[in-house]
């Protein structure tokens, strides 16, 4: 039997005065699965998440989670969410255990859970050693993963994660994605908005990615890195060798002409099967005599996507000139 999707959303506008917030957005999120929101500052992600959280309403089209609709079910929506974000509620007076045995008494749960419970999630969330501390003392990642186990207090079926890493150092954004990851893999549906291409081609079963209150396009990350085309074969000159004899050199072998990054002293070759074409290389390497001193094989990165969809880079502010953006790894 086909499972009804665990979040759906229906031709949803939302202006705030002049400005098309959302623009006719639908989503579809199957139980269970990980739907990635991506898109730049001022995309619409918070405002979508709200109005599918029940905290905002839409100026029309409709939204349902767990089959109950945001508008006319929303006490039944609130009891199987969770949510995290930049305006979730984790009061810096209390502290961590405090903030998480509060919400497990909002929820319901009585006391001796909602104690349990909170010893849980500051094991998980390692934040066992500063659980006693109050949470405006925490460091900015000890907040996010504050922030995040409050949301998980009751094992919502369905988790809106707006951001959850923004602002965190990588090794910050490296735990909680591996924290996430284990959500996930208990069957939780989530809907996770995020600016960084690398956490939802991480983490998201399906991306939809959101411009200017707009869906641009939508996949799997493998669907959209083959909307920018195939692999790129980069190849390094070493020092002192002319970058342009290299180009000269691998004239003819891919589907497009090679390009030369002559500040990097870089020639970089798209192709449709980087594997099949390194032979060739290697003869033409040969026949010309000229070296590589570095040679690689890259798969498009979601960065290359949002450049091509958008003619901008992902984490570049709108507005900003963006003529110099675009070779970012
Ligand atoms: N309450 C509000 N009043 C006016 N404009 C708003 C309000 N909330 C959001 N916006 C605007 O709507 C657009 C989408 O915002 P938001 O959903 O927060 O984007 P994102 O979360 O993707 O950064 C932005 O241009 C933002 O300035
Ligand atoms: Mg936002």
């Amino acid at each position: 039997m086909a499972e009804q999707p665990a979040l759906v959303a229906e031709r949803i506008v939302k202006r705030f005065g002049t400005l098309d917030a959302l623009n006719s957005v639908d989503l579809q999120v199957p139980a269970g699965s990980v739907l990635g929101l991506l898109g730049p500052n001022g995309a619409g992600k918070t405002t979508i998440v709200r109005i599918l959280a029940t905290l905002l309403p839409a100026d029309s089209g409709r939204a349902w989670v767990a089959g109950f609709d945001v508008v006319r079910q929303a006490a039944a929506v609130r009891r199987v969410i969770g949510l995290s974000g930049q305006y979730a509620a984790v009061d810096a007076y209390l502290t961590g255990r405090e903030n998480l045995r509060m919400i497990g008494r909002l929820s319901g749960l009585d006391r001796r859970r909602s104690q349990r419970r909170a010893d849980e999630l500051l094991e998980l969330f390692d934040l066992a050693d500063a659980a006693d501390r109050i949470a405006g003392t925490y460091s900015g990642g000890m907040r996010r993963r504050l922030d995040v186990a409050a949301s998980l207090v009751v094992s919502p079926p369905v988790l809106f994660l707006d951001e959850p890493t923004a602002g965190l150092d990588p090794r910050g954004r490296a735990e909680l994605w591996a924290l996430i990851g284990e959500l996930t893999a208990q069957g939780t549906t989530v809907l996770l908005s995020t600016q960084y291409l690398e956490e939802a081609d991480r983490l998201a079963d399906a991306i939809v990615v959101l411009d200017h209150g707009t869906v641009i396009a939508e996949g799997t990350a493998g669907q959209l890195k083959a909307r920018v085309g195939g692999d790129r074969l980069e190849l390094q000159a070493p020092h002192g060798q002319d970058v342009r004899l290299l180009a000269q050199a691998m004239q003819g072998l891919s589907s497009a002409p090679p390009t030369v990054d002559a500040e990097m002293g870089r020639v970089v070759l798209p192709v449709a099967d980087g594997a099949a074409i390194l032979p060739h290389v290697a003869a033409r390497l040969a026949e010309s005599g000229l070296r590589v001193s570095d040679l690689a094989l890259r798969r498009p990165s979601l960065d290359d996507v949002f450049l091509t969809l958008t003619g901008q880079s992902s984490e570049t502010p709108s507005g900003m000139d963006t003529s110099a953006v675009g070779g970012r790894r």
